[in-house]
Formats: C-alpha cells, sequence, structure tokens
C-alpha cells in the first residue's frame, strides 16, 4: 500500500491502526470506545435489531455482546453467524449470508475498477498530480468498510446509502478526476 494512501485511511480510520483491547466490556463500554458516531456503532443503530433496543424492546433483538461477546479474543466469525440460529431459521440466516457476500463481491469489482484507472493513470502522471484521484481511492475503501458493516449489522442504510450508492458515486468522480487530468494534458500538449 502506498503511504500516501496509509495515512490517509489513518486519518479515514483513527482506531484502525491501534490493537484491540484486552478486558470483559459492557455495550456501553463497546459504544463509548469505538465512539457512538462511528460507523461501526451507527451501522447497528440503523439496523432492525438496533431500532428495537432503542425503543426499549431489549432482550427480543441481540446487542453487542450478545451476538460478539464482552471480549476482542472472543471474536470468531462462524460463532458470530452461528449466533443468529438461536432467533432466526437457518434457511434465513443462510440466505442472508449468501446476499451479503454477493454485495460485498460487487464492491470488489468496484474497487478493482478504481485500481485499474489508477494504474493507467500512474503509467503518465506524477504523485502529485495524482492526488485527487488517491484522495478518492481512499474514500472508496472507507465506503466499502461501510458495506461490509452494513452486511455484518444487516443495516440498509448501510448497504444501500453509505455502500453501494457511495461508491458508485466515488467510482464516477474517479473517472471525472482522470478525464480533467487528461484534458489538462491534452491542452499542454498542444501549446
Ligand atoms: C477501550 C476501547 C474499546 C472497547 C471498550 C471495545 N473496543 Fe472493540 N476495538 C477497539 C480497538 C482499538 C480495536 C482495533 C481497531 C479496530 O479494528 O477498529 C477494536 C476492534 C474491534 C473489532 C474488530 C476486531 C478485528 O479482529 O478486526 C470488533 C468486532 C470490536 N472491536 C467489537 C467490540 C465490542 C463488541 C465491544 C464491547 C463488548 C468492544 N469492541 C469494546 C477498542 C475497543
Ligand atoms: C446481530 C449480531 C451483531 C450485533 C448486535 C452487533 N454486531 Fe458487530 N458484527 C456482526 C457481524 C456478523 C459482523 C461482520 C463480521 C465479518 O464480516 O466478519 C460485525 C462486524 C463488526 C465490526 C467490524 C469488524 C471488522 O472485521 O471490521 C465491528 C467493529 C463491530 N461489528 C462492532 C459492533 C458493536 C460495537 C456493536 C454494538 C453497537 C455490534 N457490533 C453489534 C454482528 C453483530
Ligand atoms: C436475540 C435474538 C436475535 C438474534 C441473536 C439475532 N436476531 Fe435478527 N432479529 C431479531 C428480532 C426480534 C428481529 C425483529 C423481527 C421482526 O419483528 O421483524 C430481528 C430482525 C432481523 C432482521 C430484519 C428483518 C426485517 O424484516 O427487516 C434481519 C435482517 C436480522 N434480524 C438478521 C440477523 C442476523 C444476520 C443475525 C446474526 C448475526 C441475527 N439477526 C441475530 C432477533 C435476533
Amino acid at each position: 500500500m502506498g503511504r500516501r494512501l496509509h495515512w490517509m485511511l489513518l486519518l479515514a480510520f483513527g482506531l484502525a491502526e491501534a490493537a484491540p483491547p484486552d478486558g470483559d466490556f459492557t455495550q456501553a463500554e463497546c459504544i463509548a470506545c469505538h465512539g457512538a458516531d462511528s460507523p461501526e456503532v451507527h451501522s447497528y443503530v440503523t439496523s432492525k435489531h438496533g431500532v428495537l433496543l432503542a425503543i426499549g424492546r431489549s432482550g427480543r433483538a441481540p446487542d453487542c455482546v450478545a451476538c460478539h461477546g464482552g471480549t476482542h479474543a472472543s471474536l470468531d466469525r462462524d460463532r458470530l453467524h452461528h449466533g443468529c440460529h438461536q432467533c432466526h431459521s437457518p434457511r434465513y440466516v443462510a440466505s442472508l449470508a449468501a446476499n451479503g457476500e454477493a454485495m460485498i463481491a460487487v464492491g470488489h469489482l468496484k474497487l478493482r475498477e478504481a485500481d485499474d484507472i489508477l494504474e493507467q493513470a500512474r503509467a503518465d502522471f506524477t504523485a502529485e498530480e495524482l492526488q485527487d484521484l488517491l484522495a478518492i481511492r481512499a474514500r472508496l475503501d472507507a465506503y466499502q468498510h461501510r458495506l461490509r458493516l452494513g452486511v455484518g449489522h444487516q443495516s440498509p442504510d448501510y448497504q444501500w446509502w453509505h455502500g453501494h450508492p457511495a461508491l458508485d458515486g466515488e467510482l464516477l468522480r474517479l473517472k471525472g478526476a482522470y478525464d480533467v487530468l487528461m484534458r489538462k494534458r491534452a491542452l499542454e500538449d498542444k501549446r
């Protein structure tokens, strides 16, 4: 990963480089530390589970600890998905998982398209000239992360608003920024 991209990701995700701390936490502590406004928490808040909890139907819908456990050590993907069976039919959960994987795969296709454009651009332009494109590329990663959270937390907002449409928008912006560079170059060549 390029150094610039690396730093932009760090700016985009303050926590991203830190190690998960040891300890047994309550949901309030998960939210306080990850940040009430973080995509990790907000994607839960905007899920049906989060809404049920917010309207006082706790006990029916899972909170952070019910799904993830209280500690970071207990993070285990299979266990996470198995937990759904407590309350939903295996068939329903399997179809959600398949849809989720497809959604994430389509996201990866968009990232790959962006990388192809960048690769072409790198052949013709200096790192300095590519700054706008690289900033957009970093935002694409951020939106792919949101999409993954939308799938993990079953938040339609994060799948369909902060996820795919946002990826589409950034991909268009990347193409536009590349076009601008090419046009400037063509004008310079004419002089
Ligand atoms: C004292 C701060 C703190 C508390 C409390 C905390 N976390 Fe974290 N958590 C972090 C940091 C730092 C990371 C690593 C950076 C990242 O992935 O965001 C992390 C990572 C994670 C990850 C991703 C781990 C991985 O392997 O990629 C999950 C899931 C997570 N936390 C869930 C929770 C849940 C659920 C709780 C409450 C039971 C919780 N956290 C409480 C700070 C905290
Ligand atoms: C219904 C179960 C469920 C609940 C409730 C839930 N999560 Fe998750 N969470 C998941 C699943 C499933 C994933 C996706 C895991 C994956 O893709 O490997 C996930 C992903 C995450 C991640 C990203 C991990 C990564 O690899 O990047 C974080 C951080 C996280 N959850 C924190 C929280 C916090 C904090 C709460 C409470 C505010 C919470 N979760 C509530 C099931 C849940
Ligand atoms: C403690 C029980 C419980 C667990 C565990 C649980 N859920 Fe739920 N879930 C519910 C309840 C209750 C509802 C609301 C059902 C309703 O009345 O529409 C719900 C709703 C949903 C919805 C929204 C359905 C809709 O019609 O909008 C999805 C999607 C979902 N759950 C997926 C999952 C997944 C995936 C997991 C595991 C990561 C999971 N749930 C774990 C209790 C649970």
